[in-house]
């Protein structure tokens, strides 16, 4: 087990550290060499069905359903196509109303999720076309959806998803540039500079993970916390969910994910000097505003963890930590900011002496419902 860990203390570490590899992987022949084109073959082999999509539903559970929330954004920003997005457990049972120019997009690491195997076949009893982001080649739903796109980040043992996010998320920025191109709804320079910082993706990561040491430091403050807050908008409205799924699956510590601005709606008077907030505020369309939810948690004496781009130096006068990311265009700083997040979760559990690859009373995939 020591060699399967290629020299890392835990699976789950040597997974987080593997993403530069694994997103290479994952990218492989998948943008032209000068970046201009995005080509899935699951795409191209069903255009017709993604020229006449007048909606596209993405179902998912855990983990996997905060990636289909980016996905949701990037499906809206690149292919103006209407986006739902819903749990597989309760796109079930919850009467859905589609037909065939619906498209579902099943997202799912393992493949084997018993709620979204279930959601796929109400999916194509009714008529949609449904394509899988699977990560696990030739398990139940890469066979039972009509088409889709592997993630190929290799086996993910850690039973805290890891790889397999950036991996989808990654694939679903893949999809919604392929089928934005391929409506002619998106515009060349955006393709052009989505596409490039994307395949320089496996170096940004690289680069991210140089915080390491700092987050490691960082999170000895935080080992004995009850509680903890995680803000993000827009973009990262999700990477503040999956940061907190990751910091409650493997340290055991209550932790919320909230869009930033509504903290002021509720949250907001759970903030005391015992309820640390991580706050993602990287530069960017919001950047102005998430700053004062950052002055709103430390003006009732929370601890701030902010996650900014580099160079941001304003911040540092303002949070009592600040991890820096290196700029990325808006709709990738979820697959940047999501590394610290990880690492964050990674260490407190570690400094808890918890067993991070195998947490209590979690499986690795939920293959009962
Ligand atoms: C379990 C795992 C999670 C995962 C979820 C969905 O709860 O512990 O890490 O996100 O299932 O799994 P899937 O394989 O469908 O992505």
């Amino acid at each position: 087990a020591q060699l399967e860990k290629g020299g890392y203390d835990t699976f789950m570490l040597k997974e987080i550290f593997e993403q530069p590899t694994t997103l290479r992987d994952c990218l492989r022949g998948r943008i032209t060499g000068d970046c201009s084109r995005v080509t899935l073959s699951g795409v191209e082999l069903n255009k017709d069905r993604f020229l006449q999509a007048e909606r596209i539903t993405l179902v998912a559970c855990g983990t996997s359903w905060h990636a289909a929330l980016i996905g949701k954004r990037l499906i809206q920003d690149f292919c103006q196509i209407p986006v739902e997005v819903e749990y597989a457990s309760e796109f079930r049972y919850g009467n859905p109303v589609l037909n065939d120019r619906d498209i579902v997009i099943a997202i799912s690491q393992s493949g084997e999720t018993a709620d979204t195997l279930a959601a796929i076949q109400l999916a194509k009893d009714k008529g949609a076309f449904v394509y899988g982001v699977c990560n696990v080649v030739g398990a139940s739903i890469p066979r039972a959806t009509d088409s889709g796109t592997y993630i190929h980040v290799g086996p993910e043992i850690g039973v805290a998803s890891t790889k397999a996010f950036t991996g989808q998320v990654t694939v679903l920025t893949l999809l919604a540039l392929a089928v934005g191109q391929l409506r002619g709804v998106i515009d060349s320079s955006t393709v052009q500079s989505v596409a490039t910082a994307l395949n320089a993706m496996p170096g940004t990561i690289e680069e991210t993970l140089k915080c390491n040491d700092a987050v490691q430091k960082l999170s000895m403050f935080f080992t004995y916390a009850h509680n903890f807050i995680y803000l993000g908008r827009g973009y990262n409205y999700p990477t503040a969910l999956e940061g907190a799924l990751k910091l409650k699956e493997i340290s055991y510590i209550h932790a919320e994910g909230y869009p930033a601005a509504e903290m002021k709606h509720g949250p907001i008077a759970l903030i005391d000097q015992e309820m640390p907030s991580v706050i993602i505020a990287p530069s960017d369309s919001l950047y102005d505003k998430i700053i004062s939810n950052v002055q709103q948690v430390k003006s009732r004496g929370g601890a701030v963890v902010a996650i900014v781009s580099k160079g941001n130096t304003a911040m540092k006068d303002i949070a009592n930590f600040c991890i820096e990311i290196p700029d990325v265009p808006e709709c990738l700083t979820p697959l940047v900011a999501s590394i610290p997040l990880q690492l964050l979760a990674y260490y407190i559990a570690v400094n808890k002496g918890k067993n991070v690859d195998q947490p209590r009373n979690l499986a690795k995939s939920v293959t009962v419902e």
